[in-house]
């Protein structure tokens, strides 16, 4: 047996600007993954994608009618491609669960595929440096979101907090004083490609308006930036709630998000806003020791379906 898993992900600040070229600060969340085991099976039997917590098996036939088949399908083929395997001649099942929350903003189908090709890579015998999971993940994310940056298959391929920029090589983050994340969820779905198509329309009637905020954001990210290396969170949260007033005028909030970036506030947050691809899906809010149990007690009392804590270093 060959197993693997890949961490869940939460955006610090910056997303939908990212998609046009601004920079975007993202973290792991490690205590929320995708796991896949890979199993031999008798020969001829074929590969045999086993999607657990869907109750789903797929084989790779390019004619499954499940549309959830095709990334999985396609970034089993993508994997054994790159680690020399040919699919045809092999008897595998590679059975997939995963704890993340799905269409969340939290990264799920990333984190599933990037656990596929590890598990691959371990069944191949094979290493696959962090860069190069990140770029075979990255084909994934077109299938799954059309026009993706880049920024949910680099941090999750690297498992450590990015700076990250389209077409500019990778800066980790440097991280000065531990920051205490609470992650939300407002329990409504969300897929990223339709808000990722919605601010495209707006920046296509509007591009001087758009700019403006994208280079808003951008700035706050640069600033964040030297905030979290210099261990200043208090400046850190009232950067995150200045990109949340920017998401909202970008049109990405919801009534359910906004709510639940109140109570976080109200509760003592440093800071909060929506993360990923906005209209549902999750919230952050950057804490303290002091103040976690109230913010998190606030988040659940205000409709939050299920609240992750996660400390990164
Ligand atoms: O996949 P999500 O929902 O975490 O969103 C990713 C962030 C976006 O900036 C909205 C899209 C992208 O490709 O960067």
């Amino acid at each position: 047996m060959w197993s693997a898993s890949a961490a869940g992900k939460a955006i610090l600040l910056g997303e939908h600007a990212v998609v046009y070229g601004r920079p975007a600060i993202a973290v792991p969340v490690s205590g929320v993954r995708a796991q896949v085991r890979v199993t031999p099976l008798a020969p001829g039997e074929g590969v045999r994608i086993v999607a657990e917590d869907l109750g789903c098996t797929f084989g790779l036939e390019s004619d499954e009618p499940d549309e959830r088949a095709l990334p999985l399908q396609a970034t089993v083929r993508n994997a054994l491609d790159y680690f020399g395997c040919h699919a045809e001649g092999l008897a595998l099942r590679i059975a997939i669960r995963s704890a993340i929350p799905v269409a969340r903003g939290m990264g799920s189908g990333t984190a599933v595929a990037t656990a596929i090709v590890r598990a691959l890579a371990a069944f191949a015998g094979c290493d696959i440096a962090p860069q190069a999971l990140s770029d075979l993940v990255y084909r994934t994310e077109v299938l799954l979101h059309g026009t993706p940056s880049g920024v949910d298959n680099t941090v999750v391929a690297f498992e450590q907090p990015v700076y990250f920029r389209r077409g500019v090589e990778l800066a980790p983050q440097r991280v000065g004083a531990a920051l205490s994340l609470l992650i939300a969820d407002t329990g409504v779905p969300s897929r990223t490609r339709d808000s990722v198509a919605q601010v495209h329309q707006g920046w296509q009637s509007d591009p001087a308006r758009y700019e403006r905020l994208f280079g808003a954001i951008g700035a706050l990210v640069e600033a964040a930036r030297d905030a979290i290396a210099q261990g200043d969170i208090a400046t850190l949260g009232e950067l995150m709630s200045g990109n949340q007033r920017l998401l909202v005028e970008l049109g990405v909030s919801s009534p359910e998000l906004d709510r639940l970036v109140s109570a976080a506030t109200a509760a003592g947050a440093l800071g909060a806003k929506l993360s990923g691809g906005g209209q549902g899906g999750c919230m952050i809010a950057l804490v303290t020791e002091a103040t976690r149990a109230s913010v998190q007690a606030s988040l659940s009392a205000s409709g939050a379906q299920a609240v992750y804590a996660t400390v990164v270093c």
